[in-house]
This record gives C-alpha cells, sequence and structure tokens, in this order.
C-alpha cells in the first residue's frame, strides 16, 4: 500500500503552485511534499487557460506524487483527485458536490473547483504535479463568469474555513491514493467517481476538443478513465480529452 505523507509549504503569493513545486520536484523533493498559496499571479488551468488566483479568495493547492503505478493507469490520479476534493468539501465545509468529467466539482451546475495534473520528468523519474484550486468565495473568478462558476461560500451562504476544508483534503488525499494502487483499488475509484457524477450516465452532453465537437447521451466510463458518449448514429465514441457541456435543448 502507498502511503502518501503530506507536507505542506505555505506561501504568501507564487505565480502558480504547481510551477513552484515541478521546480522542488526537479531537486528532488518528495513524494507528499504539498505547497498552499495565498495567491497566484500566473496561476494555470486546463488546456492553457489561466487560472484567477486572487489573495484569500481560493484555495490553490499542489501535491507531489510519484505513482509506483503503471503509467496507463495514471489518469485516473485525476478521478481520485475528484473524489478526494468531494470528500474534503463535505468534511471541511458540508458542501455535497457533482463531478463533471473528467475533473471538475461543481455545485448546482456550477464549477467550484478545477483540477490540473502534470506528469513531469525529474532526476528520480517521473511524478505528477497533482493542482487543485477551490473557489472559497466570489472573488475567486471574474464577473462574467458567474453563470457558470460559484463558490463554497455562494453555495453554503458562509464564508467556509480554508484550513479545514485543507486538513480534510489531506486526509482524503492520502484515502483516494492509497486505493489506487491497492488490488481491485482501480475498480473501486472508477465505481465511486461514477456513482458521483450526473454526468457519467444518461447526461445529453456536447464534447469538445478544440478541432472536433462531437454530441451524444453518455453512457459510462471506461476502466482507464475515458467517457464513453453514445453518438446519435449509436456508436459509442470514447472520449479521452476535451470540455464537456450540457446540451442546449435547441
Ligand atoms: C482547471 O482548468 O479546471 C484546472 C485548474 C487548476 C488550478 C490549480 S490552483 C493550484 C494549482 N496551481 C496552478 O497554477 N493551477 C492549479
Amino acid at each position: 500500500m502507498t502511503l502518501l505523507k503530506p507536507r505542506v509549504l505555505r506561501f504568501e503569493s507564487l505565480p502558480s503552485t504547481n510551477t513552484e513545486l515541478a521546480r522542488l520536484a526537479s531537486e528532488g523533493a518528495a513524494e507528499g511534499l504539498a505547497i498552499v498559496a495565498d495567491e497566484q499571479t500566473a496561476g494555470r488551468g486546463r488546456l492553457q487557460r489561466t487560472w484567477s488566483s486572487p489573495k484569500g479568495a481560493g484555495l490553490y493547492f499542489s501535491i507531489l506524487l510519484r505513482p509506483g503505478i503503471p503509467q496507463e493507469h495514471w489518469p485516473l490520479i485525476t478521478f481520485m483527485a475528484a473524489l478526494a476534493v468531494g470528500d474534503a468539501l463535505q468534511e471541511g465545509s458540508g458542501l455535497e458536490t457533482d463531478i463533471k468529467w473528467p475533473n471538475d466539482l461543481l455545485s448546482g451546475e456550477r464549477k467550484i473547483c478545477g483540477i490540473l495534473a502534470e506528469a513531469i520528468e525529474t532526476p528520480n523519474g517521473k511524478a505528477v504535479i497533482l493542482g487543485i484550486g477551490i473557489n472559497l468565495t466570489d472573488e475567486a473568478f471574474p464577473a462574467e463568469l458567474t453563470n457558470v462558476a460559484t463558490s463554497v461560500a455562494e453555495a453554503l451562504g458562509r464564508t467556509p474555513a480554508r484550513e479545514a476544508i485543507l486538513d480534510a483534503l489531506l486526509r482524503a488525499l492520502s484515502r483516494w491514493y492509497s486505493l489506487l494502487s491497492e488490488s481491485g483499488g482501480r475498480e473501486k475509484i472508477v465505481a465511486s467517481w461514477s456513482a458521483r457524477s450526473s454526468y457519467a450516465m444518461g447526461k445529453a452532453v456536447q464534447v469538445s476538443n478544440g478541432d472536433e465537437m462531437w454530441q451524444g447521451i453518455t453512457s459510462g466510463v471506461e476502466p482507464d478513465g475515458a467517457l464513453r458518449l453514445r453518438t446519435e448514429s449509436g456508436e459509442i465514441k470514447l472520449v479521452r480529452a476535451g470540455d464537456v457541456s450540457v446540451r442546449s435543448s435547441n
């Protein structure tokens, strides 16, 4: 069993907790090293997007993983991270969330947390920088995103305690990460993810990967985390990268 022993470094301000942790990883930092910053000046999101990170408005967190599992299973790292954030929000603030494939946490159909896992080469082997950004208050995201983003404060009607969520996140990550390397653990992760995601089955969605767009009904996830999409022709398309959105009815 892989035991994760998180050790947290705190910063007032960083360009990006992922970038700083990648630098420390390349100098040989051990698995479990984690970084929290009060603000990020160059926060990064998936698909080369920026991640708005004003001071005190979000939890900006990264943790270094050196997974001892075959690389073909690494896509499930973001699944286990989404499960851990779901637990952390529940335990740390009482908020129930949904998961949108592959790893956005939603509250009331709006995004409350994003996850960015980056695989890097280091002198001690390949590693993963797992970055997590949780919107604690509405100041975390620009006003023009109000229709697609939300925060823990908005969902609960009170400002959440960042430290309680962070403590719960460290515990939850340790639990779910251990499972990843246990016999039968990957199946449990995929099953738990599917049970917690309203997007796993029967949702009318469109998926875009930047170049192409597909429409269909979600039809579960593969053991490696790929989303199964049943298109209008009845064909099952396996989606491994892209953005999923609920299909508008017109
Ligand atoms: C997404 O696009 O949904 C992923 C957003 C990930 C943001 C987090 S905040 C902490 C860490 N540092 C970064 O620069 N990005 C991640």
